[in-house]
């Protein structure tokens, strides 16, 4: 049974953010989660965050976990020391990652773990070899190969700065023999801090075995301490998404100007063309052609969608719907089968049946539509009195003539049709029609008489 214990309680200073740093995203979602969602599918079943700075914000934003608090952040050894009670009862393998490393993969650490396991040692540290070591703990070894300690970057020296095999963060430890080892650890050091590493120097010279497992790739280890890094981690993610896209049959026209989260799902032979952002819990059909410059926020997008110049977002489209360009559809909708959408239509709220057009300068707001219906240019749901919204209801196969106000709460029945500049403010019933606007007057030789 594997248990992980992430460290996430740090203020994250070099940030500069209100934020708590594990709280920042990548890919669309906070890194925090990246690493809980890692260490899950590597087989963990019990994960305990500790978290200080900010703690009630991750709270709120993370679920599945068990916290532990840290009130004081006197350094990493410290976050681990928290979290004894947790561990009171545990024997075996411990797992233990930072919050701040988001780009660590489940293949990675499934990899270090069996190499734990296999090596029988108290503890193993997963390192790797970054062209850039600046602000990492160095890994010194001793002239057999074997680990001797960790330095910090502020602790190094010249000679030891040069050294480019970094420490991870991340540790598989007997749980035992960890928490033993933890309470020896001291802060005579740069930072004033308990330094995590210093349990590995510990165990060693108590004799343990304490092994180095070194990462392949090192773009999977980095730790995001600045803005700088958390941009670097963002791109290989979103370029790791695309590739992973492309991989399953998806066209990325350009993937230079394409944003996609990582947890966003789309289907086979779907185009995507350039700057379109297809953010959160998207999910997108297959045969679908989206973009240029598209916007979709948590949607769930059915299959042979078209849409272009538009921004969507919590919402629901269904199979064959085509949108834009300059559609707004805003959170609560729901959108039949074959719509047409175009030209500067915003939606909200509302539910359209299928088949129905909303070709051209439509706001329809709380409102519930049927199939088959034809809206006019111009057509304006008028669901706000200033206080309250209130709801409209169009029946199906209903005609609706350009620049019609829907006064709500208003009911048009089935197959009724409404006259071009109407301003609807009575029920109108099936099959009739509707016409509310003043009579026009023609004064015959006005003109003339005005001269
Ligand atoms: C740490 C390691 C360094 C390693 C690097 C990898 C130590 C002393 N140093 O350095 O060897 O190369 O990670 O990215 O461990 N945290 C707490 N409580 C604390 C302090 C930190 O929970 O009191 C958490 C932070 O929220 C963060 C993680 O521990 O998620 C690492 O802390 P950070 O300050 O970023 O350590 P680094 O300086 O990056
Ligand atoms: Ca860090």
């Amino acid at each position: 049974m594997l248990e992980t214990l992430i460290l996430a309680a740090g203020k994250g200073t070099r940030m500069k953010s209100k934020l708590p740093k594990v709280l920042h995203k990548i890919g669309g979602k906070p890194m925090l989660r990246h690493v809980i969602d890692a260490a899950k599918r590597a087989g963990s079943v019990r994960e305990v965050v500790v978290i200080g700075a900010g703690a009630e914000m991750v709270e709120n934003e993370i679920s599945g976990v068990e916290f532990v608090m840290q009130i004081e952040q006197l350094g990493t050894g410290h976050a681990v020391l928290c979290a004894k009670e947790n561990f009171a009862n545990s024997t075996g393998t411990l797992l233990i990652l930072c919050g701040d490393t988001p780009l660590l993969t489940s293949d990675l650490l499934k990899k270090f773990i069996a190499a734990h396991e296999e090596s029988n040692c108290a503890v193993t540290v997963l390192t790797a070899e970054m062209p850039d070591a600046t602000g990492y703990g160095r890994v010194i070894r001793e002239d057999d190969g074997t680990f001797k300690k960790i330095v910090e970057d502020k602790d190094a020296n010249a000679i030891e700065k040069q050294i480019r095999e970094v420490n991870a963060g991340v540790y598989c430890a007997d749980i035992r023999k960890l928490f033993a080892a933890l309470d020896k650890v001291k802060n005579d050091n740069a930072q004033g801090e308990y330094y995590l590493p210093d349990v590995l120097t510990i165990l060693k010279a108590e004799h343990e075995k304490v092994a180095i497992y070194t990462a392949e790739y090192c773009d999977e280890t980095l730790g995001i301490n600045t803005r700088i890094q958390l941009a670097a981690a963002d791109q290989i993610i979103h370029r790791k998404k695309l590739h992973a896209l492309m991989n399953s049959g998806v066209t990325i026209v350009d993937p230079g100007t394409t944003f996609i989260d990582c947890d966003v799902e789309i289907g086979q032979d779907t185009i995507i063309h350039p700057n379109t952002y297809l953010e959160g819990n998207t999910t997108i059909g297959a045969d679908c052609d989206i973009g240029p410059n598209v916007r979709f926020t948590n949607m769930k997008v059915g299959n042979k969608v078209t849409a272009q110049f538009s921004y969507c977002h919590e919402a629901e489209i269904a199979d064959g719907v085509t949108l834009g360009p300059y559609v707004h559809i805003r959170p609560g909708s729901k959108i039949g089968q074959n719509v047409k959408i175009g030209n500067f239509v915003e939606i909200k709220n509302s539910t359209i049946g299928e088949e129905t057009k909303l070709p051209h300068l439509q706001y329809i707001g709380d409102t519930d539509m049927g199939k088959h219906v034809n809206v006019g240019c111009g057509t304006v749901t008028c669901n706000y009195d200033g206080k309250k919204k209130f709801r409209t209801k169009v029946g199906d196969n209903v005609f609706i003539g350009c620049n019609t106000n829907l006064v709500a709460p208003v009911t048009v029945g089935d197959g009724a049709y409404i006259g071009a500049g109407s301003t609807i403010t009575k029920d109108v019933p099936n099959n009739s029609l509707a016409i509310a606007r003043a009579r026009q007057t023609n004064i015959a030789d006005w003109n003339d008489k005005r001269k």
